[in-house]
C-alpha cells in the first residue's frame, strides 16, 4: 500500500478521529485514522447505558457495529481515495476483539500502541490489512519483530516512533519526557537502523511533528512518513465538539499538561477547570462503568488518579467543557494562528503547497 502523501492522521480517541476527519483526510490522498476507542459514544442508541449515559462493559464501551458504521462511512467520504486505518490501543479490554471487529469493518490498516501490541497479528489472521505498532524506541521495536517473527512467522509492515511531544499517552516515565536524548530526532536513528535490520520496514515518525519544513527534515534523516495529531483537531471535518476546536485555538504553551492517567502512562491533556480541580487534589472518580482498559483494573487505578479516561473523554466528546478531559499534544498552542481549516488546506500547508500562517 503507497499512500500519494506520507502523511497519517494519527487516531484520536474518543471521538476526535472518527469518518468525518479519517474520511476527509483519505479523500485528500493521505491516511485517515479512525479511532476504535469509546464507539459506543457515536451511536448511543446501539448501546447499553447506565443512568449516567455511560456505555456499560467494554462490548457496549468500544462496540462492534459502531466501529463498523464509522469505518464504512469513512470509507465512503473517501471515496476510494488515500487509504483510512483503525487504530486500536494495546491495553482496552477486548482488544482481540476490537481488532478483528476493525479488519471486519475493512480497515486497510491497523495501527496499534499504548502497550506493546505482541498478539495483534493473531486476531488479524486472513486479512490483508497492513499492521503498524507503535512503539518509542527501538527495544520495543526489536521486541515485536523479534516475537511477531517467532510466533507469527510476519513483521510489521511499517512502524511509528511516537517521541515525547505527543498528545494523549506517553511511552516513557514523566521525567524521560523532558529529556534531550527522547527527542523524537535524537531517538529515529537508532530506531532506523533497528528498522534496517529487519528487512527495511519503513519508519512513521510522530510526536510534535508541526510542519513542512519539519516533514522534510525527517524524510531526509531517513523516515518514510509522519503521522500528526494536533494539527487536524483544528479542522472543519475534525469530529471534536466546536468547544474542543475553540479551546484549542486558546492556549498558551503552559496550559498543556502531563497528568497520571488510569492507563499506567503520563497523559498530555489541556489544562480546563477539571484538570485544575485534579491538580489540586480533588478526587473525580464516579465508579467504573465501562472496564474500558485492562491495566485499569475495573477502576483500581482511576480510582487512585482520580478520574476514569473513558469517562471523562467521552465527556470531552459530548462537549462538557467543565467535566471533560481534552487531549492536545505539547504544540497545541501553535493552533491559535491555524484557526479551523478544511483539511484540504491543512494538508497543502504540510505539503508546502501553501503558506503556513502558524509559522
Ligand atoms: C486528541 C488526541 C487523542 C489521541 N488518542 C489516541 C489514541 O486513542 N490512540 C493512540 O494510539 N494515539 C492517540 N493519540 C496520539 C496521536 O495518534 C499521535 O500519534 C500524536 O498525537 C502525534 O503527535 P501530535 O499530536 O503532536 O501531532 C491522540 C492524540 C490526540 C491529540
Amino acid at each position: 500500500m503507497e499512500a500519494e502523501l506520507p502523511i497519517i492522521q494519527g487516531g484520536m480517541g474518543v471521538g476526535i478521529s472518527w469518518e468525518g476527519l479519517a474520511g476527509s483526510v483519505a479523500r485528500a490522498g493521505a491516511v485517515g485514522v479512525v479511532s476504535a476507542v469509546g464507539t459506543g459514544y457515536r451511536y448511543p442508541g446501539l448501546v447499553k447505558r447506565d443512568r449516567l449515559g455511560r456505555p456499560l462493559g467494554s462490548k457496549n464501551t468500544h462496540h462492534g457495529e459502531a466501529l463498523k458504521r464509522i469505518v464504512r462511512e469513512a470509507k465512503r467520504i473517501a471515496g476510494g481515495r488515500g487509504a483510512v486505518g483503525v487504530n486500536v490501543l494495546a491495553a482496552i479490554t477486548d482488544y482481540g476483539r476490537v481488532v478483528r471487529d476493525a479488519v471486519e469493518a475493512g480497515a486497510d490498516l491497523i495501527i496499534s500502541g499504548a502497550g506493546l501490541p505482541l498478539s495483534l497479528p493473531e486476531y488479524a489472521e486472513g486479512s490483508d490489512a497492513a499492521l503498524v505498532p507503535i512503539v518509542s524506541s527501538a527495544r520495543a521495536l526489536n521486541l515485536i519483530c523479534r516475537t511477531w517473527k517467532r510466533r507469527y512467522g510476519r513483521l510489521p509492515d511499517a512502524v511509528i516512533l511516537e517521541g515525547p511531544l505527543s498528545g494523549g499517552h506517553q511511552g516513557f516515565k514523566y521525567e524521560d519526557c523532558f529529556k534531550p536524548e527522547n527527542r523524537l530526532e535524537n531517538l529515529l536513528p537508532q530506531v532506523l537502523e533497528a528498522a534496517r535490520s529487519w528487512g527495511n520496514l519503513p519508519v512513521i515518525v510522530a510526536g510534535g511533528v508541526w510542519s513542512y519544513e519539519e516533514i522534510k527534515r525527517f524524510i531526509e534523516m531517513g523516515a518514510a512518513g509522519v503521522q500528526v495529531a494536533t494539527r487536524f483537531i483544528a479542522t472543519e471535518e475534525c469530529d471534536a465538539p466546536l468547544v474542543y476546536k475553540e479551546l484549542m485555538l486558546e492556549l498558551e504553551p503552559d496550559d498543556i499538561v502531563l497528568l497520571k492517567s488510569p492507563v499506567g502512562y503520563p497523559l498530555r491533556v489541556v489544562r480546563t477547570p477539571f484538570v485544575e480541580r485534579l491538580l489540586n487534589g480533588e478526587n473525580g472518580w464516579q465508579g467504573c462503568a465501562s472496564n474500558c482498559v485492562v491495566p485499569c483494573n475495573r477502576g483500581e487505578e482511576a480510582k487512585k488518579v482520580g478520574f476514569c479516561i473513558a469517562d471523562r473523554l467521552g465527556l470531552a466528546w459530548l462537549g462538557d467543557y467543565e467535566e471533560g478531559l481534552f487531549i492536545s499534544g505539547a504544540n497545541g498552542w501553535r493552533l491559535r494562528k491555524q484557526g479551523i481549516i478544511p483539511v484540504e488546506r491543512l494538508l497543502r500547508m504540510l505539503t508546502g503547497k501553501e503558506k503556513d500562517p502558524t509559522l
